[in-house]
């Protein structure tokens, strides 16, 4: 029992807890007791000590220069900064000092982008999940082996494709990105299009294509047809296609993928 009468939890009750709240990893060797840090807002002082079932999942108080400014705000600065990188690797160094997603605080590390940024094909996914934010590398983990063999299946490889993601930092526990979030990276990864300018462009999934795409379509529907991708200087053709987690999850729609992609190749003999 503790202080207010309930029963302590167990280890893996606290386990369950944390997971349930979207808390699947950690984030570093240390605990690190925000509580502590002197830039931080002074908690309210509370008579009792809580159970861990009244804790607010985010309770401590976050440091500063960790409180990301609102989203109109943060979009404006997004696409001033993005505008400003004449090259991947600035693109990069920008995304890497971007305090204007709150994201940033929760991820490992940026997850920017594999392959070869001069290749003819690029594929764009929604977000990092636990490997990627782990290796730093997009599309690592079960769904990034099925994106290699995807990829093969035009006979390509990464040395021959350039692969990114809409948001660029794994959000907590794998939620899906809110449209603010999303709002807020789209510029770097509009810019990352052009400055990449491949042949085609590959949208994986539905939010990744109805982000890129502008378009309310689900994937059944806008899967396999072309569009049009503006960057502004051009004008690159592009295809969406189901996201491999989701075929790793439905199989029977790999054969429709595999229409997806034999368009796809065909289109870059053809360019
Ligand atoms: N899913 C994505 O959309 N992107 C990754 O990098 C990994 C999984």
């Amino acid at each position: 029992m503790d202080l207010i009468g309930e029963p302590k939890p167990n280890v893996r009750q606290l386990l369950a807890f944390y997971l349930e709240a979207g808390v699947d990893c950690a984030l570093a060797e240390e605990p690190v007791d925000r509580l502590s840090e002197t830039d931080a807002p002074t908690a309210p002082v509370r008579e009792t000590a809580p159970s861990p079932r009244q804790l607010p999942i985010a309770a401590p108080a976050v440091p500063r220069s960790e409180i990301a400014p609102p989203p109109e705000a943060a979009i404006a600065m997004a696409r001033e900064a993005a505008r400003t990188a004449p090259t991947l690797e600035e693109l990069r160094a920008l995304l890497e000092n971007f305090d204007g997603c709150a994201l940033k605080n929760t991820a490992t590390r940026l997850v920017f982008s594999d392959g070869n940024p001069q290749a003819r094909i690029m594929f764009v996914g929604e977000a990092p999940g636990r490997d990627e934010d782990i290796e730093g590398l997009p599309f690592v983990g079960r769904s990034g082996k099925l994106l290699d063999r995807m990829i093969a299946a035009i006979g390509l490889d990464r040395s021959k494709a350039y692969i990114a993601n809409v948001i660029p930092w794994r959000p907590p526990g794998n939620r899906t990105p809110t449209p603010q979030e999303t709002q807020i990276c789209l510029p770097f990864i509009q810019r990352q299009i052009e400055l990449v300018n491949p042949d085609v462009l590959v949208t994986l999934g539905n939010p990744s294509t109805q982000t890129l795409l502008s378009t309310r379509d689900g994937i059944m529907k806008t899967r396999g047809k072309w569009f049009d991708y503006d960057t502004g200087t051009r004008t690159i053709r592009a295809m969406a296609t189901f996201h491999p987690a989701y075929l790793l999850r439905s199989p029977s729609y790999k054969r429709m993928s595999w229409q997806d992609l034999r368009a796809i190749a065909k289109a870059l003999e053809q360019s």
